[in-house]
C-alpha cells in the first residue's frame, strides 16, 4: 500500500501519526494497536445508520480484546458469545446476562450450564439433541431457558471467500426441511421457552443489497415457522456479516442506504404488525471491531531469491493467520518509510518466522522500498486477528495488544 493510500485509511484518518510515532520509537516486538477512537466511529456509523428497532450485538469472536468489550458494552451494544470463555469475558466486561446470547454448532455440557446459571438472554440452539441437553439443565436448575433455534435455511448470502457461508451441508444450525423434527422435540421439552429465530450464514458482505435480501428472507421465514408452529416471536437473530475492504478494490458497505431500505421494510405495512415488539438484532463482529486494529511488525533482513525481493519479518502467521486462512491479503505499509518521508516504491514477498512457507502476508506486496530495521503495519488487523491465529507454533512470544484512547 502507498502512503497516499494509507492516508486515506480509516486508522490513519482516526489516530494521530504522533500516537502511531510513539510506538514506531519504542518498538521492541510485534504489536496490535487498537483505536477507542475508530471502534467508536464504526459503532456510531451503524447505530445511525440502522432504524431504530434494531439491535445491535457486538460478535465477540471478532477480537475479544477487553477494552474493546468494556467499550462496546459503555456504548450500549449487547455481546454475541461462543463459548464459555466468551461468556465469562463479557460478564466480566459488564455486559448483563440480559445483553449476553450464546451460539455454536457444539457447546460443551459445562458451557450450557454457565449459560443456565447465569440466565443469558438465550442460547440459540443448533441441534435436536442440544435442545434436549439445555432442556435437562435448565430442569435441574429449576429454570425457564430461553432459546433461539438456529437454522440453516437453503439460500445463501453470497459470501466472496469461504469463511462461514455456503449453501447446502452445514454444521451450523437446523436444516430448514428438518425443522418439523425439531418442532417435534420441542413439544417434549418442559424448561425451555422458544422466543424466536437465528440465521447466520455469510462474512464479509459488503453489498448492502445482499444483507437487506437476507435480513427479509431472516424475517419471512419467522413470520412462515410462526403461522405453522403457532409460537410467539419476540427475538430475531439476523447474523453479522457486515464486510470491511481489505483492498482499494472493494468499496465499502453503504451503511446509510441498507438502513433507509431496512427502514422501509420494516414499516410497510405488510411486516409492520408482525415486528411490533419484536427485537431485531445484528451481531456483527469485522464491522465494529476491523478498522480499529493494526499490526506492527519489524523488517529483520532483506534478500532476493531467484529475482524476488523478499522481507523477512518478526512478525508472521503465528499472530496474523488470516491471510493465510482466507486466502486474501491485508492492506500492508510501511510505517518507518512514512516518517522519513521515502518515496520509491518495490514489491515484496513479506514473510515471518515460521517454518513454513504458508507464513507469507502476500507475495507482491507494493511497498515504499524497505530496509532492515523498518516497522510495517497490516492494517485492518482489528478483527480475526490476535486470537483466530496459531500462536503456539515454534514457541515465539505472543503479539502485544495496546488500546489506544
Ligand atoms: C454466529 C455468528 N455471529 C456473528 C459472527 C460475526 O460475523 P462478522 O464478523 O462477519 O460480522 C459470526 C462469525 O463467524 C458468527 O459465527
Amino acid at each position: 500500500m502507498s502512503i497516499e493510500e494509507f492516508q486515506q485509511h480509516e486508522f490513519f484518518k482516526h489516530v494521530s501519526p504522533d500516537a502511531i510515532s510513539h510506538y514506531i520509537n519504542n518498538y521492541d516486538s510485534p504489536l496490535y494497536l487498537y483505536s477507542k477512537r475508530i471502534v467508536t466511529h464504526a459503532y456510531t456509523k451503524l447505530r445511525k445508520g440502522l432504524p431504530s428497532n434494531f439491535e445491535i450485538f457486538y460478535a465477540q469472536k471478532s477480537n475479544p480484546n477487553k477494552n474493546i468489550l468494556r467499550h462496546l458494552n459503555s456504548l450500549g451494544v449487547g455481546c454475541d458469545t461462543a463459548s464459555l470463555g466468551e461468556m465469562d469475558a463479557a460478564l466480566n466486561a459488564g455486559f448483563t446476562a440480559d445483553r449476553i446470547m450464546f451460539t455454536g454448532p457444539a457447546k460443551r455440557e459445562a458451557e450450557l450450564r454457565y449459560a443456565v446459571e447465569n440466565n443469558l438472554l438465550s442460547i440459540n440452539v443448533e441441534s435436536i439433541q442440544e435442545l434436549m441437553l439445555v432442556n435437562e439443565i435448565a430442569q435441574e436448575y429449576d429454570k425457564e431457558q430461553n432459546i433461539l433455534v438456529r437454522i440453516n435455511p437453503l439460500y445463501e448470502t453470497g459470501e466472496t471467500t469461504k469463511i462461514i457461508g455456503g449453501t447446502g451441508v452445514s454444521k451450523f444450525g437446523i436444516d430448514i426441511e428438518d425443522i418439523d423434527e425439531f418442532f417435534a422435540a420441542l413439544k417434549k421439552t418442559t424448561n425451555v421457552a422458544l422466543k424466536g429465530i437465528h440465521i447466520f450464514n455469510s462474512s464479509q458482505i459488503l453489498d448492502w443489497e445482499k444483507i437487506y435480501n437476507n435480513t427479509k428472507n431472516v424475517i419471512d421465514t419467522a413470520i412462515k415457522l410462526s403461522c405453522n408452529y403457532t409460537f410467539e416471536v419476540t427475538h430475531i437473530d439476523l447474523g453479522g456479516g457486515f464486510g470491511i475492504p481489505y483492498s482499494a478494490e472493494e468499496k465499502p458497505l453503504d451503511i446509510t442506504r441498507l438502513g433507509d431500505e431496512l427502514f422501509k421494510l420494516v414499516d410497510s405495512e405488510e411486516y409492520k404488525g408482525f415486528l411490533d415488539g419484536v427485537d431485531l438484532i445484528f451481531e456483527p463482529g469485522r464491522f465494529l471491531s476491523g478498522h480499529s486494529g493494526i499490526y506492527l511488525f519489524k523488517v529483520l533482513y532483506t534478500k532476493t531469491s531467484r529475482g524476488k525481493n523478499i522481507l523477512l519479518t518478526d512478525g508472521g502467521i503465528h499472530h496474523l493467520l488470516r491471510p493465510a486462512l482466507i486466502g486474501t491479503g491485508h492492506p500492508v505499509v510501511n510505517i518507518t518509510a512514512y516518517y522519513e518521508k521515502r518515496t520509491t516504491k518495490s514489491n515484496y514477498m513479506v514473510a515471518g518466522p515460521l517454518c513454513t512457507s504458508l507464513d507469507c502476508f502476500g507475495e507482491e506486496i507494493c511497498l515504499t522500498e524497505s530496509k532492515p530495521g523498518d516497522i510495517l503495519a497490516v492494517l485492518n488487523a482489528g478483527a480475526y486477528g490476535f486470537t483466530e491465529s496459531m500462536p503456539l507454533f515454534l514457541s515465539h512470544p505472543p503479539a502485544k495488544e495496546k488500546f489506544i484512547d
